[in-house]
């Protein structure tokens, strides 16, 4: 039995995370922004945690104490050209998909290396390693969050703590309909919005993805990165195959 600390428990794959830990015995601190959206949420604790408030995040840990796994959840996406994408939604973006989940790591790291022992999971996307059209914001977030994740895998593996990345593509837990959409009908770059369809993979319940996850806490080896799914492990070998001289396409587009 692990003391898991997830953040982004209220819903969607942090939730989904939440209920198959605690479901496995595991000792789930469940993390929100607003705690009374924990409410309902298999855990052992839950606490407010806000990955873009550095006092929160203090806050947090202090009354979380010792946590063998910290499971970086929090997220969002935006839909926009990148043209025109405010540079303050991509500054937000980054700020939690991408800076919040380096704060919570820093938070948590000082323990787990006097401890000598721990476990950093990253939930990225295959948009880590993939640019899609009218997503490159998150794509850009999630790539960041990657290079942030294999930097600390190199650096804290002497201290005993392992670092995990998993990569779904789409998840059927409702975030991507949440995107804030900077995109209307008279924008040049609309008529694409109808082609993004064929880059979304088809979805894995947030069930299918817990179990992916919890299956790996238990699991003996500790592969760096865990793509997600058939689609998004096709696409990823795609793009592990592709030549580099152009820009990797992941899906046909009349474009
Ligand atoms: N859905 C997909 O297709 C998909 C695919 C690949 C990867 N992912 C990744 O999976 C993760 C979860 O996505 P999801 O689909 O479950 O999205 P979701 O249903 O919208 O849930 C996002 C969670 O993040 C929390 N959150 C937002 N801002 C926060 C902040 N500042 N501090 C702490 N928590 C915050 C939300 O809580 P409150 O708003 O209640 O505070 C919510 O619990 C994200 O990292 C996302 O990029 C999703």
């Amino acid at each position: 039995m692990s003391r898991i600390l997830i953040t982004g428990a209220s819903r969607g794959i942090g939730r989904g995370l939440a209920e198959e830990l605690s479901r496995r015995g595991h000792d789930v601190v469940a993390t929100a922004r607003d705690v009374s959206a924990l409410e309902g949420v298999p855990a052992e604790l839950r606490v407010q945690l806000d990955v873009t408030d550095p006092a929160s995040v203090n806050r947090a840990f202090a009354e979380a104490g010792p946590v063998d796994v910290l499971i970086s959840n929090a997220g969002a996406t935006v839909r926009a050209p990148l043209e025109t994408v405010p540079l303050t939604e991509v500054a937000r973006l980054f700020e939690l998909n991408t800076f919040g989940a380096l704060r919570v790591a820093q938070a948590v790291l000082p323990q787990m290396r006097e401890r000598g022992s721990g476990r950093l999971v990253f939930v990225s996307s295959v948009q880590g390693r993939i640019a899609m059209p009218l997503i490159g914001p998150y794509s850009a977030s999630k790539w960041a969050l990657e290079a942030i994740a294999e930097g600390l895998a190199i650096e804290t593996r002497h201290f005993g703590v392992d670092v995990q990345v998993f990569q779904p593509g789409a998840v059927s837990s409702g975030g991507s309909e949440r995107a804030s959409v900077f995109l209307d009908e008279d924008d040049p770059y609309f008529p694409l919005l109808g082609q993004v369809g064929g880059f979304r993979t088809t979805p894995v319940t947030v069930e299918e993805f817990a179990t992916v996850v919890a299956d790996a806490l238990e699991a003996d080896h500790v592969p760096f990165r865990v793509p997600v799914g058939e689609a998004a492990t096709a696409q990823l070998r795609a793009r592990k195959l592709a030549p580099e001289d152009a820009p990797f396409v992941a899906a046909p587009l009349d474009w």
